[in-house]
């Protein structure tokens, strides 16, 4: 068995440290997440970008002391490549860089959505492929076949907005504060899902996504209400506007299973954290692996998860290592 793993994450606004175990098992999994975006309902880039120059060492200090480890116990380091917000993602390439060629260890680059996969390969009851992994975030919303730990086969991904993007823009109309998703499920708590039909995009070809419909019908149902009945009403927009978007990941996600023959579910991604999503998927009958909500938002843990199964750069590339903010692996 290899020793622990050091990761780093920083595609977007959260400021993450991990080390891993060489067993899968998590030893740390610090999140420092910049509340400061809040107050601009939504992530400024080159704000979130500063604040990881401020709050990237102190989770790395803090991972590494909560994991009861020095950088002279670590076999290697890994940090998200991409895609993300390419100013936050190179203060992460850039940390990770000097500590791999301070300390002469092999540095690992991590796709951040193939982070969110082997998010399920975490700890010491992996979840085996293969399986089909719904991966829906603030950026992202895809089906992938996973037929082994390093990579995936696209099915299917979003042609407009993330599921991720949907619930932020959303609660936004609601008046919530962002990120929209864990408000708007609270507040969905209190409404009656059936009380608006929010419409699922069923005409997009194969297992792709589409999130602007269902956004601008929840748009004009706020103006066809008017001010006071749409705040009276806030709670049942909030049920149907989430069931409406679990409802589209649900119908996609069965739909690939189907045509897939598998009978094994895995999800990712902040939006794996909604709690109607959770119980819909257990609900299908197949074999599921939902992890634990820390590890579905962004985190550093997934990040050393996947690097575990990745070849380390060389050392010429470790040292040219360059983010990317979109497409895949390069
Ligand atoms: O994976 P993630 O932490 O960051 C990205 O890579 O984007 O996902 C963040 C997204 C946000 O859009 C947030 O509103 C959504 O995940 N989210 C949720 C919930 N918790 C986080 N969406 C719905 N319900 C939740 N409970
Ligand atoms: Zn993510």
């Amino acid at each position: 068995m290899s020793g622990p793993i050091l990761a780093i994450e920083s595609s977007c606004d959260d400021s993450c440290a991990a080390v891993l175990g060489g067993d899968g098992v998590v030893l740390s999994n610090i999140i420092s997440s910049q509340g400061i975006h809040n107050r601009y309902g939504g992530v400024v880039p080159e704000i979130a970008a500063r604040q990881h120059l401020q709050l990237l060492t102190p989770a790395i200090e803090a991972a590494l002391s909560q994991a009861q480890v020095t950088l002279a116990d670590l076999d290697r380091v890994a940090v998200t490549q991409g895609p993300g917000l390419i100013g936050a993602l190179l203060v992460g390439v850039a940390q990770a860089k000097a500590i791999a060629a301070a300390r002469g260890l092999p540095l690992v680059a991590v796709d951040h959505l193939q982070g969110h996969v082997a998010a399920n390969f975490i700890g010491l009851e992996p979840f085996e492929p293969p399986f089909i992994c719904l991966i829906a975030s603030g950026g992202h919303t895809l089906l992938a076949r996973v037929e082994d730990h390093s990579s995936y086969l696209l099915l299917g991904e979003t042609l407009d907005d993330a599921a991720g993007e949907a619930f932020d823009k959303g609660a936004r109309m609601l008046g919530l504060p962002f990120p929209g998703g864990p408000a708007l499920q609270a507040l969905a708590a209190d409404g009656d899902d059936e009380s608006f039909q929010f419409p699922v995009a069923r005409n997009v070809e194969g297992c792709n996504f589409s999130f602007a419909g269902v956004k601008t019908s929840l748009l004009y149902a706020i103006r066809d209400l008017g001010e006071e009945e749409a705040e009276a009403r806030r709670a049942d927009l909030a049920a149907s506007y989430q069931k409406a978007i679990v409802d589209a990941l649900v119908e996609r996600l069965t739909k690939a299973l189907d045509a897939s023959g598998l009978d094994r579910v895995a999800i990712g991604g902040g939006v794996a954290a909604n709690g109607l999503l959770r119980s819909r998927i257990t609900a299908l009958g197949a074999v599921c692996h939902i992890p634990e909500i820390s590890l579905c938002t962004d985190n550093a843990a997934m990040i050393a998860s996947a690097a575990r199964y990745l070849d380390d750069c060389s050392p010429q590339q470790a040292l040219t290592l360059d983010a990317y903010p979109s497409g895949t692996r390069r």
